[in-house]
């Protein structure tokens, strides 16, 4: 009698691992063929954030320029939320009067329309969220028009956290969960028929590069929260080694949404920050209050260039090339055999960053250019050398 229980514990433990849960998802793989861009209220707005801001921010875009680079993106995060009537259909708090106008309004510029939510009873502001309304609330914001969800797993942790303490013997139960939540918005979302394009926000919790793609994300956040500061964006950034070769069109590593032009950083640690997510190929929302852009910071997140390498058709993520001490080398391919390369001074004084051809598997001589002045750049001697700024980046696009 105990060898069959043993037996039978053996084989429901080895399928349950053999089937994780996955989304069979046709639209997933068509959305998302470069990194998404656009805005997001939470960097600068946080739970302030009303639907005359997510409005005026739709109508910055256009002023300054922002949607003809291609951040057409308009995403409301957290906060949103009201409550749900007796039906279980979800309201909008008053901060948000009219949703269904608000996505008219957004489209009527050329834009998209993204929405916030939690596979969890509340949202990480202890708002309503999606846990057991997922098909209701998929709908609704289907009938708004929305484009793109986050959904963040906020407090879908307690309930694996608890499932996890009541099995202890299912060593892979709240992993499994958490791919079940995830798939099931997918359906959710497909069912709508509407295209609507999936960011996964669980904090890189289980490796979800690994399986991102299998529950129909179409990027995923590969860390916790970013904030305005150097400390923070560079340890997110430069973390991100590694990564590169589980990005590819229709899914992105997501390394969170950009702080530049929220005014802590120098001039120097934003254009770090641009020119690292570019090479990344990491989605690009803009997290600043674009109706008060300074040109630094519009001249930051405009550059034609740097799009460019985001945004390449190759869709292939950069990773680094060395490191060593304060200087950090990395590059990203890019179609028709060309390359973007950032050399990094991740130290306090300025200095020379150095990286031969060789290094960067170059093998004939080719234009250099850089990026952030558009001046020529010479390889003397199979050699790139640049004087480097503090917090600072030489970025390069090197072209057959
Ligand atoms: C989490 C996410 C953030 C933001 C907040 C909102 O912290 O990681 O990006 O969405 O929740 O509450």
């Amino acid at each position: 009698m105990r060898w069959l229980a043993a037996a039978v514990y053996v084989t429901v433990c080895s399928v349950g691992l053999a089937q994780m849960p996955a989304a069979n998802s046709k639209i997933a793989p068509t959305l998302a063929q470069t990194p998404p861009m656009g805005w997001n209220s939470w960097n600068h707005f946080a739970g302030k954030v009303t639907q005359q801001d997510v409005m005026d921010a739709a109508d910055a875009l256009v002023k300054t320029g922002m949607r003809d680079a291609g951040y057409v993106y308009v995403n409301i995060d957290d906060t949103w939320e009201g409550e749900r009537d007796a039906q279980g259909v979800l309201h909008t708090n008053s901060k948000f009067p009219d949703m269904k106008a608000l996505g008219d309004y957004i489209h009527s510029r050329g834009l998209k329309f993204g929405i916030y939510s939690s596979p969890g009873p509340t949202t990480c502001a202890k708002f309503a969220a999606s846990y057991q309304h997922e098909q209701q609330d998929a709908d609704l914001y289907a009938s708004w028009g929305v484009d793109y969800l986050k959904y963040d797993l906020c407090s879908y942790r307690g309930l694996m956290n608890d499932a996890a303490k009541a099995h202890p013997e299912d060593a892979e139960l709240s992993n499994r969960m958490m791919r079940e939540a995830y798939v099931k918005m997918r359906d959710a979302l497909d069912h709508t028929g509407r295209p609507i394009v999936y960011s996964l926000c669980q904090y890189g919790f289980d490796n979800v590069w690994e399986w991102g793609p299998s529950v129909g994300g179409n990027l995923w956040r590969t860390t916790g929260d970013i904030n305005d500061t150097w400390d923070r964006m560079s340890l997110i950034g430069f973390s991100q080694a590694g990564l590169s070769k589980y990005a590819a069109p229709g899914h992105w590593n997501d390394p969170d949404m950009l702080e530049i032009g929220n005014g802590k950083m120098s001039t120097d640690e934003y254009r770090t920050h641009m020119s690292l997510w570019v090479l990344l190929a990491a989605p690009l929302i803009a997290g600043n209050d674009l109706s008060k852009m300074s040109d630094d910071a519009k001249s930051i997140l405009m550059n034609k260039g740097a799009i460019a390498i985001d945004q390449d058709s190759l869709g292939k993520q950069g990773d680094r090339v060395y490191e060593e001490g304060p200087h950090d080398v990395w590059s990203k391919p890019l179609s028709g055999g060309a390359l973007a390369v950032g050399l990094f001074n991740r130290g306090e004084s300025v200095s020379p960053v150095t990286v031969t051809l060789k290094q960067l598997g170059v093998k004939k001589a080719h234009a250099i250019v850089n990026v952030w002045t558009g001046e020529a750049v010479d390889a003397k001697d199979g050699t790139l050398s640049a004087v480097v700024p503090r917090h600072g980046v030489v970025l390069l696009r090197i072209t057959p």
